[in-house]
């Protein structure tokens, strides 16, 4: 079939963990990554105004010809898919916090999740945890400062260790035994907050799941490439695209075979 792109959006560069992990499945997939950087930070936008942020990072994504797009963003997923869903016909792959996951693995039936203001105020947050979530103690926590120490591309500094112990502590003396990363920024954070939380608390992270539901997606919708030729993938910005491509790099750097494509 006609080669088509994946779509993937975020704020920044917080989708970025998400394409690695799709780049890792499916190599041969080529990538168009669009950071809407103008309207980062996303955590503190309201749910009309996260729409209008979603139908027009769809409509760029579909301008370059993507197949399917990828809401790399609790935040943008919370508040917007639906309305994505009603005004386009490609298939939107989101992701929310896994509040599922963590109430089926939890020991102590305690779990925590960290998140944007935006995504725990969601509705969907709240219908998430009385849906899946029932005889379990959920603490969550917005994290203001998360998502922008990761964006200048500090992800294990002294701040951010404060940030996290201020954030993450108070869930540690309620005895949870699960950590939800509501935020696809937090990723890049995994080992410094693996370090604090310990290893008798899972962390979850849905990189991974929502990179397999992109596969299963293609699969079923008979969209996923057949020729072997290995994947591009192309950075577009709304703002600063050279610093993504800065960020992209650096965060990548380590293992991904995504650094060496970074600039095609
Ligand atoms: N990475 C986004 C998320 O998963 C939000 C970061 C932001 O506040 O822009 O929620």
């Amino acid at each position: 079939m006609e080669r088509r792109p994946i779509g993937v959006v975020d704020s920044g560069v917080g989708g970025i963990a998400v394409m690695r992990e799709i780049r890792q499945l499916l190599p041969h997939e080529d990538i168009v990554y669009y950071a809407d950087s103008a309207n980062f930070p996303f955590g503190g936008k309201s749910v009309p105004q996260l729409q209008v942020v979603a139908l027009e990072a769809a409509r760029f994504l579909l301008s370059r010809r993507a197949k399917l797009i990828v809401v790399a963003c609790n935040t943008l997923s919370s508040a917007a898919l639906p309305a994505l869903r009603r005004n386009f016909d490609v298939p939107f792959v989101g992701m929310v916090p896994a509040i599922k996951p963590a109430s089926a693995s939890t020991r102590t039936g305690r779990v925590g999740v960290i998140a944007t203001e935006a995504t725990v105020q969601a509705q969907v947050f709240a219908d998430l945890v009385a849906q899946f979530a029932e005889g379990i103690a959920v603490f969550t926590r917005a994290c203001p400062h998360l998502a922008e120490t990761v964006e200048r591309g500090d992800t294990d500094s002294p701040e951010v260790r404060r940030w996290l112990h201020e954030y993450i502590d108070p869930m540690l003396a309620q005895g949870i035994d699960t950590l939800v990363l509501g935020c696809t920024h937090y990723s890049f954070l995994r080992p410094a907050i693996e370090e604090i939380v310990g290893g008798e608390v899972t962390v979850i992270d849905p990189s991974l799941p929502v990179a397999r539901q992109v596969e299963r997606v293609l699969r079923d919708g008979g969209l996923a490439v057949s020729a072997a030729q290995a994947g591009k993938v192309e950075y577009f910005a709304s703002a600063d695209r050279d610093g993504l491509l800065t960020k992209a790099e650096a965060l990548c750097a380590s293992g991904s075979s995504l650094a060496a494509t970074a600039r095609t």
